[in-house]
């Protein structure tokens, strides 16, 4: 008792010391990070609304304006947001603008933060120049709550003196008086209150009093990242390439983006003497390009075109986009075997068919699955390679690489991978006839993070993984952890860059319409339908003739007054299948325009060739309407892209019922493509629509389609992605005071 005693007081003394010294100090540093982040938010929220701002400033009608700024103010931290002159007058506002808070005197040039004290609290101006054409309009000026500040530091300083109390104690306990049985209490302990209860909640009330203050500050740090919050969440902004590099800056400092796909952006051919760049007809490739143009990076993709090994350096790499070079594409080689047996085989005549339900049977070969695990070995391999460190945030893409998280994540244990399924994914029982379904599930498990298009997908992968494999499933939260590690598995829909570079020095519209009739052999005054399809069975062409078919038939007016410019670029057509989807579709489209054909009109003008986005934009801005009839579909990007091309905001969209888009785009014609009649006549109904209904219809998508873009998309899985990584920090942290102990389970990475 003595000795321990003669122990107690001195460290009880000391750690009081410590604890008085160095609480205020703590507690001040917090509030200065805190307020630095909260002036980095202004900058943020500046970056991505100055534009439009600047744009409406001076224009007459201030609802735009007025309407951002209750928008952007809806952010619970942040105040108020508000225009002033440059005399300091006030001529903008949120209506939470407080009526007693001036105008802070402005920055000549950048930025000015003011701290002052308002209605008892604190709040922090912050106040940006907006420059246009070189001179001084206003200062845009965003005003927030800082008392959050003050409560945090004092909540932290208490927070800091019961756990230096506590650790005194334990460290005290666990010295002098039983050693290792108390040691084994104590990580017990921590590791009972750190743990979740079957039901979610946390197992406290059977903690140490002495322990209590520590986990539950653990705890806290913990419960905070799991709250879902974060720029995506909490400020609804333009979302641009800007706030997309704002974003990686801040939240992801230092972070090193390697992409890793198939299919590669740009495509080298070798045409006679010349090489000539392709851009490929690819969902895949139109969502990811404009992302990683904007974040920099590398992307790794199997190197495919005639030209491309002559284009590229020593290490296989080519900057890109060749005009203006903004990343680094690695190319990968691939033996005619490995892409037999990797790609056409285990990739698109197995996982493809298996993925999307249109009743076309999968094919497994024990061959194919050897040469799909060596070529995700190959990228993984790639990837390693190019990494310059040790926790990259690599993005892994598709159906082609459902082996390749698992393999970065044992080579790289500190990367954050980001793996997209860019199909869909079936029920547990189709998913069951795959031979080496476990070993595929393992493979996505590697991830940290597992997208999807849809919330259905999502928990058929989940259902999966809960029907096959030893894992511990929650729904609610999306997760699935196996072998001490967790996985999110989230919907993140895809989208399209806004606004699209395709649109760039489009003709208007009725040039497009003219042009595009003369160049395809339409008459002048018919009225047109567009599909722009990779020749894929999935894509429904056929159905869509035969809707095509039954338009005529019912409505014989309009012989000759319409036509279906349908333009499928040939894919994969080593396979047989696809070189079947191409022959049935000719031949439909022969029968019908033989029966329906008068002079040089034919219903459906087939064109089956390649086409560079420019050109699809001019078909779609050319159209009427627009057919999407996929059988099945993660999400379709040519529903959006077509949305983006009219910013004429006219012309309708027919829309199959099972393409994820149809989730978000509810104001198309939603229709059934198993039904040809019901097709038909939405084909009917859509060219008989009346301009304000095209019109509204059309405003709603764009609105849609703008907003949730695909700098969104990638940012919510970014911010996401930086989440777990504070997560994963704050875990190794609670590993070194537990490690004297013994081990503790480790989460997510
Ligand atoms: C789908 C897949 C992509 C693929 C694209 C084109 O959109 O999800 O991964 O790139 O089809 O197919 P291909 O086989 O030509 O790359």
């Amino acid at each position: 008792m003595r000795m321990a005693l003669r122990f107690l007081v001195p460290l009880l003394l000391l750690l009081g010391g410590i604890a008085w010294a160095t609480t205020p100090l703590l507690g001040e540093l917090i509030a200065q990070w805190l307020r630095a982040d909260v002036e980095m938010r202004s900058q943020l929220v500046f970056e991505s609304i100055q534009d439009t701002v600047i744009r409406n400033a001076t224009a007459s009608d201030s609802r735009r304006i007025d309407g951002l700024f209750q928008r952007v103010a809806r952010d619970e931290r942040l105040l108020a947001v508000g225009l002033c002159s440059p005399e300091g007058r006030l001529i903008h506002r949120s209506a939470t603008w407080p009526l007693t808070l001036k105008c802070p005197p402005g920055a000549a040039n950048g930025a000015a933060f003011q701290v002052e004290p308002l209605n008892g609290g604190t709040v922090l101006s912050a106040a940006f120049a907006l420059q246009e054409e070189g001179a001084r309009i206003g200062d845009l000026v965003i005003v927030h709550d800082l008392s959050f500040i003050e409560r945090r530091s004092a909540k932290l300083e208490r927070y800091l003196t019961v756990f230096l109390a506590g650790l005194g104690l334990v460290v005290a306990a666990t010295t002098v008086v039983v050693a290792r049985l108390a040691r084994r209490d104590w990580v017990r302990a921590v590791r009972r209150g750190l743990a979740p209860t079957a039901r979610g909640g946390t197992a406290d009330r059977s903690l140490p009093a002495d322990i209590a203050p520590l986990v539950r500050e653990m705890r806290e740090m913990l419960r905070n990242l799991d709250v879902p919050r974060g720029i995506s969440d909490a400020i609804r902004v333009e979302w641009t390439p800007d706030t997309l590099r704002s974003l990686l800056k801040s939240e992801l400092p230092g972070a090193e983006v390697l992409v890793v796909s198939n299919r590669e952006p740009y495509i080298h051919n070798q045409e006679g003497a010349d090489i000539r760049v392709q851009r490929p007809a690819s969902g895949l490739v139109t969502a990811l390009e404009p992302i990683v143009r904007a974040c920099g990076g590398t992307w790794i993709a199997h190197g495919s075109g005639s030209a491309d090994a002559a284009t590229v350096d020593r290490k296989d790499h080519i900057q890109v986009p060749p005009e203006s070079p903004a990343y680094t594409l690695r190319r990968v080689w691939l033996s005619d075997e490995e892409q037999d047996g990797y790609y056409y085989g285990l990739a698109n005549e197995g996982l493809w068919p298996l993925c999307h339900i249109v009743f076309v049977r999968p094919t497994f070969r024990a061959a194919d699955w050897a040469q799909y695990v060596a070529v995700n070995r190959k990228f993984a391999d790639a990837v390693v390679a190019e990494a310059q460190s040790p926790d990259p945030v690599v993005l892994v893409q598709d159906y082609h690489f459902a082996l390749l998280p698992k393999m970065v994540r044992e080579r790289l244990p500190g990367a954050t991978v980001i793996t997209f399924w860019h199909i869909p994914w079936p029920n547990p029982e189709v998913f069951g006839i795959c031979p080496w379904r476990e070993e595929i599930l393992q493979g996505l498990l590697g991830s940290s993070i597992l997208g999807f298009h849809t919330q259905l997908h999502c928990l058929n992968f989940l259902d999966s993984v809960d029907r096959l494999l030893e894992c511990r499933i929650d729904r609610e939260h999306g997760t699935a952890r196996t072998g001490g590690r967790e996985t999110l598995v989230r919907p993140y829909p895809i989208s399209i860059e806004w606004p699209p570079s395709a649109l760039v020095g489009q003709a208007p519209v009725p040039e497009c319409r003219v042009a595009v009739r003369r160049g395809y052999g339409v008459p002048p005054a018919a009225l047109l339908a567009v599909g722009v399809e990779r020749f894929d069975y999935t894509k429904g062409i056929v159905d869509r003739f035969r809707a095509v078919e039954h338009l005529l038939d019912r409505h014989p007016e309009w012989i000759g007054r319409f036509s279906l410019l349908q333009i499928a670029a040939p894919t994969r057509s080593k396979l047989p299948i696809y070189r079947q989807t191409q022959a049935e579709a000719e031949a439909a489209a022969n029968a019908i325009n033989e029966r329906f054909g008068r002079g040089d009109w034919r219903p459906i003008v087939l064109v089956a060739r390649h086409h560079e986005p420019e050109q699809v934009f001019t078909l779609f801005r050319a159209a009427d309407l627009c057919l999407v009839s996929s059988l099945h579909d993660g999400m379709n990007l040519v529903a959006k892209e077509f949305v983006a091309a009219r910013d004429d905001e006219d012309g309708v969209l027919v829309l199959s019922s099972f393409a994820g888009v149809s989730r978000e785009l509810s104001e198309a014609l939603i229709v059934n493509p198993y039904d040809h009649g019901a097709m038909g006549e939405a084909i009917h109904r859509g060219l008989l629509m009346a301009p304000e209904q095209r019109r509204e219809r059309m405003h709603l998508m764009r609105a849609m389609v703008s907003e949730n873009n695909v700098y969104f998309w990638a940012g919510r899985m970014l911010l996401e992605a930086a989440r777990l990584r504070k997560r994963r920090h704050i875990e190794e942290q609670i590993d070194r005071v537990t490690a004297p102990f013994g081990r503790r389970p480790r989460g997510t990475a």
